[in-house]
C-alpha cells in the first residue's frame, strides 16, 4: 500500500442532542402521557435517543398557546419586525450549520455532504428569502362602484397546523415555517416521528432568535395520533401537510370533518423524466442519475420514469448501468459516501419489495436489486430496464433508489404515456431543440418541469404539485397566499 493511497479525508463526528423535549409556548416540556419514543440512527439501526411523544392532550396545549400568542404581542408586531427574526433565525441556522448538518445525517442517514452542500444552504436561503417578504405582504385599492373606498388587506390565516416528512427535515420546515411566521401566522409543528431531531434544534434556535412565546410550537409524536389531533382541531385554522397522497386525503378528511380549516397538500409523485435522442448525452445522464439517486431516492420529484427515445437507448442505458455500478454506498458520515440509508426498515422492506414487483414483472434488472449485508437500512441502488408502462414500478412511487429506463419513439407517444398518471409533480425533458423543450415544457401536466437539469430548487421558485401530487404551491411569492386570508374593506364616502 502506497503511503499517499491512504490519505483520506477525516470522517465527521456525529453529534450530541440537545433538545428532545417538545417546545410549547416557549416552554420545553415533557408529553403529558409521560410516554416517549426512541429515534434510531438508519445507518446502524442503534436508538439515538428517547423524544418526548406527543398526542391529543400536547396538541391541544400547543394549540391554545399559539392562539394565546396571536391574540397577543406577536399579533400586533410590525411586519418588519418579523422580517429581522426571521433573518436573526436564518443567521442563527448558518451559525450552527456544521452542527444541524451533522444532526441531520444522524437522524435521517443522508450523507453528509449532501446535508451540507444541499439541505443547509437551500434550508437558509429560504428564510432569509421569507424575512424580506414579511414588510411587502399589499393589498390593493379596488375602484368599486359608486362613492366608496375598497381595499383589501391581507391578513394571517391565524393558527396554522403543519405536519412535515422525514425526507427533508429541515428543509420542509422552513418550506412551512418562512411564509407562515412572514405573513404573521403562529404555528404548531408535528415533524416526522422517524426524524424529530432538527425540528427541536430550529425550535431551539428560533427562541434565541427572539419569536415570542407560543408563535412556534413543536410537538413530536405519530401521525395517526399526533398528526390526527392536530388536523382534526377545531381551534386550528389552517392544515399545511407534506407526505403521503393516502395520508393527504386523511388530512383534508379530518379538515373538512372538523373545522374546515383551510388545506394545502405536497404529495407524492411518478414524474417522467424524458431523454430525446438530440440531447446531450452525458448531461442527461448525469442529470437523470442524480434526479432519480438523489436522498437515497427519497424524493417526491425523483425521476422515477426515465423515458429514452429508442436511437439512443441502448447506449444510455449501458452508460448508466455502469456509472451506477460505480456509486458509493456506505457511512452517511464518510464524506466521500454518496449514498446512505433509507430512513427506516419500513422503508427498506417497502422499496426491496418493489424491486421484487419489477424481477416478477419481467423488468430487465441491471444493478444492484438487493439490501448490501450489515445492521444499517441500506438498498443497493438499482437500475433496470426495458420497463413497460403497466408495470408496478411504474405506477407507483418507490421512494429509493430504483431507475426504470422506458423506451419511446415520438412526442406524441412520449407525452400523453408521460401525462398516463393520477401524479403531476415534476417532470424533465433533455434535448437540444428549443421547440421541442417549450411543446414538452407546456404539453406536459406537472407543478414543475425541468429543461436540460434535474431537481433545480430555488425558494423563489413556486412548486407543487397537478392532480393527486397537491393543492397549492409552496416557495416563492404564490406561497403568501396559503398564509393568508384576504379581507375586503369597504367604506362610504357620504
Ligand atoms: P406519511 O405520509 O405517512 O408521513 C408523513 C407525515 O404525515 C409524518 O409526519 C406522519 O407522522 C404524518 N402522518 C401519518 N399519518 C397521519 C395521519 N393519519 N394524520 C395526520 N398525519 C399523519 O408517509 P410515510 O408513512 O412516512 O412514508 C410512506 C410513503 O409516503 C413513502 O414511501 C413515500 O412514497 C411517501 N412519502 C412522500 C413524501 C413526499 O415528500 N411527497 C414524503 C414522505 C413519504
Ligand atoms: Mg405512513
Amino acid at each position: 500500500m502506497s503511503a499517499s493511497a491512504t490519505v483520506k479525508k477525516p470522517k465527521h463526528a456525529a453529534p450530541q442532542v440537545a433538545n428532545q423535549k417538545m417546545f410549547i409556548g416557549g416552554k420545553w416540556v415533557e408529553s403529558v402521557s409521560g410516554k416517549a419514543f426512541e429515534t434510531v440512527n438508519p445507518a446502524t439501526g442503534a436508538t439515538i435517543c428517547q423524544v418526548a411523544e406527543g398526542d391529543k392532550a400536547d396538541i391541544d396545549l400547543a394549540v391554545k398557546a399559539a392562539r394565546k400568542a396571536m391574540d397577543g404581542p406577536w399579533g400586533r408586531m410590525n411586519a418588519s419586525a418579523r422580517g429581522r427574526l426571521l433573518n436573526k433565525l436564518a443567521d442563527l441556522v448558518e451559525r450552527e450549520k456544521n452542527e444541524l448538518a451533522a444532526l441531520e445525517t444522524l437522524d435521517n442517514g443522508k450523507p453528509i455532504a449532501d446535508s451540507i452542500a444541499a439541505d443547509l444552504p437551500l434550508t437558509i436561503q429560504c428564510y432569509r428569502y421569507y424575512a424580506g417578504w414579511a414588510d411587502k405582504i399589499t393589498g390593493k385599492t379596488i375602484p368599486v362602484d359608486g362613492n366608496y373606498f375598497c381595499y383589501t388587506r391581507h391578513e394571517p390565516v391565524g393558527v396554522v397546523g403543519q405536519i412535515i416528512p422525514w425526507n427533508f427535515p429541515l428543509l420542509m420546515q422552513a418550506w412551512k415555517w418562512g411564509p407562515a411566521l412572514a405573513c404573521g401566522n403562529a404555528i404548531v409543528l408535528k415533524p416526522a416521528e422517524q426524524t424529530p431531531l432538527t425540528a427541536l434544534r430550529i425550535a431551539a434556535l428560533a427562541q434565541e432568535a427572539g419569536f415570542p412565546d407560543g408563535v412556534i410550537n413543536v410537538v413530536p409524536g405519530f401521525g395517526p395520533t399526533a398528526g390526527a389531533a392536530l388536523s382534526s382541531h377545531m381551534d386550528v385554522d389552517k392544515i399545511a401537510f407534506t407526505g403521503e397522497t393516502t395520508t393527504g386525503k386523511i388530512v383534508m378528511t379530518a379538515a373538512a370533518n372538523s373545522n374546515l380549516k383551510r388545506v394545502s397538500l405536497e404529495l407524492g409523485g411518478k414524474s417522467p423524466n424524458v431523454v430525446f435522442a438530440d440531447a446531450d448525452l452525458d448531461a442527461a445522464i448525469e442529470g437523470a442519475y442524480f434526479g432519480l439517486f438523489f436522498n437515497q431516492g427519497q424524493c417526491c420529484v425523483a425521476g422515477s420514469r426515465l423515458y429514452v427515445e429508442e436511437k439512443i437507448y441502448d447506449e444510455f442505458v449501458d452508460k448508466m448501468a455502469k456509472k451506477t455500478k460505480a456509486r458509493k454506498v456506505g457511512d452517511p458520515f464518510d464524506p466521500d459516501t454518496e449514498q446512505g440509508p433509507q430512513v427506516s426498515k419500513e422503508q427498506q422492506d417497502r422499496v426491496l419489495g418493489y424491486i421484487e414487483h419489477g424481477k416478477k414483472d419481467g423488468a430487465r434488472l441491471l444493478v444492484g436489486g438487493g439490501r448490501p449485508t450489515g445492521n444499517g437500512y441500506f438498498v443497493e441502488p438499482t437500475v433496470f430496464a426495458d420497463v413497460q408502462d403497466e408495470m408496478t414500478i411504474a405506477k407507483e412511487e418507490i421512494f429509493g433508489p430504483v431507475m426504470s429506463i422506458l423506451k419511446f419513439k415520438s412526442v406524441d407517444e412520449v407525452v400523453e404515456r408521460g401525462n398516463r398518471t393520477n401524479y403531476g409533480l415534476a417532470a424533465a425533458v433533455w434535448t437540444k431543440d428549443v421547440t421541442k423543450a417549450h411543446a414538452l415544457a407546456h404539453r406536459l401536466k406537472a407543478g414543475t418541469v425541468w429543461v436540460n437539469c434535474y431537481d433545480v430548487f430555488d425558494a423563489a421558485a413556486p412548486f407543487g404539485g397537478y392532480k393527486m401530487s397537491g393543492i397549492g404551491r409552496e416557495l416563492g411569492e404564490y406561497a403568501l397566499s396559503l398564509y393568508t386570508e384576504v379581507k375586503t374593506v369597504t367604506m362610504s364616502l357620504g
